[in-house]
């Protein structure tokens, strides 16, 4: 039984076939699915979705790519949301400098917002980093102690994956840890302690190696934990138990 902690079920990808999605998921031995808003329009979906489904769980946040959208009145549906009983983390909310679709200091401003609301809430948040290693962490180091997470699709090196961790957050490893080349990953989902790590697919995107190109799902996440499992040389089931127990901490559920 493991739990896919980073999905977008809300998106429009799945518009066509949600429902077989969830029930391909439930097949594969799926405790529970935490689905993930990115903009105010889907995190009301996300809710709506958690709310329907018992085994599926909500997060909202304003993705790094989105944050320049952010209007006033933005933070204060954000809260409403964010204190409905299926909703358990702030996310997803951090840095994205590899494709800059909103200015960095906006980013840096939202990120630093949506802490704050976190910390307010007292919700884990849910971060995305990508190619923004040393401005994400002086962020999660202004709020260390006050706000507590995950970093999604964990993407930095050892000596960054040490740092997170003696921060307090868990660390996520989704789909790209099966690629050939992710070389850095491996080493970092071979090294960490298995009591703070979870596992994601970040579906629609990032699928892991045996569907890689094509459109990625919840039930996916069994072949990144596999993987994982092998790298350090231990059972599958002891990866897919240990990492839904880390999931339950983490968000409460
Ligand atoms: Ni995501």
């Amino acid at each position: 039984m493991t739990i896919d902690t980073h999905a977008h079920l809300e998106m429009a990808e799945f518009d066509n076939d949600r429902e077989a999605v969830l029930a391909r998921a439930w097949e594969a031995g799926l405790a529970a699915i935490v689905t993930v808003g990115t903009t105010l329009p889907d995190c009301e979906r996300a809710v709506a979705l958690a709310e329907r489904h018992a085994p599926v769980y909500g997060a909202v946040g304003i993705h790094p790519h989105e944050v320049k959208e952010i209007a006033a009145g933005t933070y204060e549906r954000l809260r409403q949301l964010a204190r409905r009983p299926k909703v358990v983390a702030l996310g997803e909310i951090g840095l994205d400098f590899f494709y800059d679709h909103s200015p960095r200091e906006i980013q840096l401003r939202c990120f630093g917002e949506q802490m704050a609301l976190a910390a307010e809430l007292k919700l884990p948040v849910i971060i995305h980093d990508r190619e923004a290693h040393s401005e994400t962490l002086a962020v999660m180091k202004a709020y260390a102690g006050r706000v507590r997470g995950v970093l999604h699709c964990f993407s930095g090196d050892w000596a960054m994956a040490k740092e997170c961790l003696a921060l307090g957050y868990d660390l996520s490893i989704a789909g790209p840890v099966t690629y050939k080349k992710s070389l850095q990953l491996q080493e970092v989902a071979r090294r960490m302690p298995l009591e703070r790590m979870v596992v994601e697919t970040d579906c629609p995107f990032l699928s892991p190696q045996s569907h890689r190109g094509k459109r990625n799902e919840p039930a996916y996440v069994v072949e990144t934990a596999t993987f994982i499992a092998g790298l350090r040389g231990i059972p599958a089931a002891e990866v897919q138990r240990q990492t839904a127990d880390n999931a339950r901490r983490l968000f409460g559920f």
